[in-house]
């Protein structure tokens, strides 16, 4: 039966075995992505790791007269890990192509691919060029895996499941990110070759999503994009489980009509009515990143050892966060639409500020360029870095991703959220290859240079984001940005208009 609650219709469907099983599937993308954000911190903290390729790392390691902030300061260090993250954004384009022309299977099959022969080129390399390839193609996995799998993950679930499966994603990483600190700690045992292990293990989830990938379906969305409806309305039956799916099939025939009609998204979403979610969607990703989570994701067991732990209780450490990220996703998972997107960023807020600047605080009154903390004051470190990440878990972290994918209109939606994610992967890129130098220059004092950047953050969204939760997202213009003091500027229904007067006036 199909059946209308408000202005949101609910079609008729179950949830299938087989609509779970294309979903544990096409999770070893997010798992995937997850596991190279977490391996490449204890992999560089690796002696064998260090002597191999980065010797003079690891003779500035072992000197005790080496300054505590700068031991691992070494641009190719940083490289290893950042330029995954370049080739994610610059493959995030072609993959938007890829994924339109051809579909989201195909996108998920050649980011199978490539993280298989990344994580082969990078277990088994012997000079730095080929690790470094090895990275490369492993981001290119990323940008491919990005673009189609939240994808395909929302466009097969029931149509009220899909901001729930949007926040799965997130969760995805974070136990990818997770297993990664798991596996280090075990392969950190392993001398010499631990670190292949790390990153040869990668091969394990990218063999689930390469199998996954020839079972999974096509998304019946995308059949419809590429003319071909019949079997659209095939797979949509089989995925739902019920014959009737004529009202849902309508649905989606609609709107690959208006998708079709906009002959230039990228032109539409340069139009003043498209800056509000433009700007806030791109903001909202930059911010993520200069929350410097991920100098953390990327580098705790570096910055760990840096308070004075031995290799294996600063993995031990990373362990810990990576739990305390798991269980506060599921936090959001839960509060995101009873309490609401504001609350829980400026929440956040309050939060990651005051553990920033206590790290600062701590690390500037008593960790000098050659002593290590008193035992007990490092783990008031580790226990103020959960601090941090369970507020970036439960907020900044999946709505982030969640909001720019909910305000778009649908005319400009996959052309402004591949701007999202390519600024997530841009600053992403900066933090990684940038961290451990500005950890160098800056010292204690790029926990407060963080710390700032939050303030920033905190009051964009005092003023400049509006509330989406229980908003459906066709009715956002209205409901949202019109009734917004700052926003509403630019809704107006002749605002475009105006503006192109006044450029050919001038
Ligand atoms: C961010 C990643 C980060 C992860 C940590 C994601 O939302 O985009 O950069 O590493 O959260 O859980």
């Amino acid at each position: 039966m199909t059946t209308t609650e408000g202005n949101s219709v609910k079609f008729e469907s179950r949830i299938t075995f087989y609509v779970v099983l294309c979903w544990i599937l096409a999770a070893f993308g997010g798992l995937m992505f997850g596991y190279d954000i977490g391996i490449s911190g204890g992999v560089t903290g690796m002696d064998g790791f260090l002597i191999k390729f980065f010797p003079n790392v690891y003779r500035r390691k072992l000197k005790a007269k080496e300054d505590n902030y700068c031991k691992y300061d070494d641009q190719y260090l940083q490289l290893f890990t950042s330029s995954l993250y370049l080739a994610a954004l610059i493959s995030s384009f072609p993959a938007s192509k890829v994924c339109t022309k051809y579909g989201r299977k195909p996108t998920i099959l050649s980011a199978s691919v490539f993280f298989l022969l990344g994580s082969g080129l990078s277990a088994g390399a012997h000079q730095i060029w080929m690790l470094i390839l090895g990275r490369i193609s492993l981001g290119f996995g990323v940008g491919f895996g990005n673009e189609a799998v939240p994808l395909f993950l929302s466009e097969i679930a029931p149509v009220e499941y899909r901001g729930a499966v949007n926040i799965l994603f997130q969760l995805l990483i974070t136990i990818g990110i997770l297993i990664a600190n798991l596996v280090n700690y075990g392969t950190s045992k392993v001398h010499p070759w631990g670190w292949r292990l790390s990153l040869g293990l990668a091969a394990i989830p990218a063999t689930g999503l390469f199998i996954g990938s020839l079972i999974i379906p096509e998304t019946p969305t995308s059949l419809v994009e590429r003319n071909h409806e019949e079997k659209g309305r095939k797979t949509l039956k089989k995925i739902r489980g019920v014959e009737n799916v004529d009202p849902e099939f309508e649905q989606i025939k609609v709107a690959c009509e208006i998708a079709r009609r906009v002959k230039y998204p990228y032109r539409n979403l340069m139009k003043i009515s498209s800056m509000p979610p433009l700007i806030i969607g791109i903001v909202l990703q930059v911010f993520q990143q200069f929350t410097g989570i991920n100098a953390i994701m990327f580098y705790a067991p570096i910055l760990f050892q840096t308070v004075g732990f031995k290799n294996d209780a600063s993995l031990l450490s990373a362990i810990i966060t990576g739990l305390v990220n798991v269980f506060c996703t599921l936090v959001s998972i839960y509060a995101v639409d009873k309490v609401g997107r504001r609350l829980l960023l400026l929440q956040a807020c309050v939060q990651m500020f005051v553990s920033q600047t206590a790290i600062g605080g701590i690390l500037l009154a008593n960790l000098k360029s050659t002593n290590s903390l008193p035992k007990g004051q490092a783990w008031v470190v580790v226990v103020l870095v959960c601090v941090y990440v369970s507020s970036f878990a439960w907020s900044w972290g999946p709505l982030g991703w969640l909001i720019p994918s909910e305000t778009f209109p649908l005319e400009t939606r996959t052309a402004g959220f591949a701007f999202a994610v390519s600024s997530n992967m841009l600053f992403t890129f900066v933090i990684a290859q940038s961290f451990l130098s500005m950890m160098c220059h800056m010292r204690a004092g790029i926990f407060f240079f963080f710390a700032g950047w939050i303030v920033i953050m905190g009051i964009f969204v005092l003023f400049l984001l509006p509330e989406t939760k229980g908003v459906a997202i066709d009715e956002m213009k209205e409901r949202v940005w019109k009734k917004h003091p700052i926003w509403k500027k630019f809704m107006g229904d002749d605002a475009d208009d105006r503006a192109k007067k006044t450029i050919e006036m001038s």
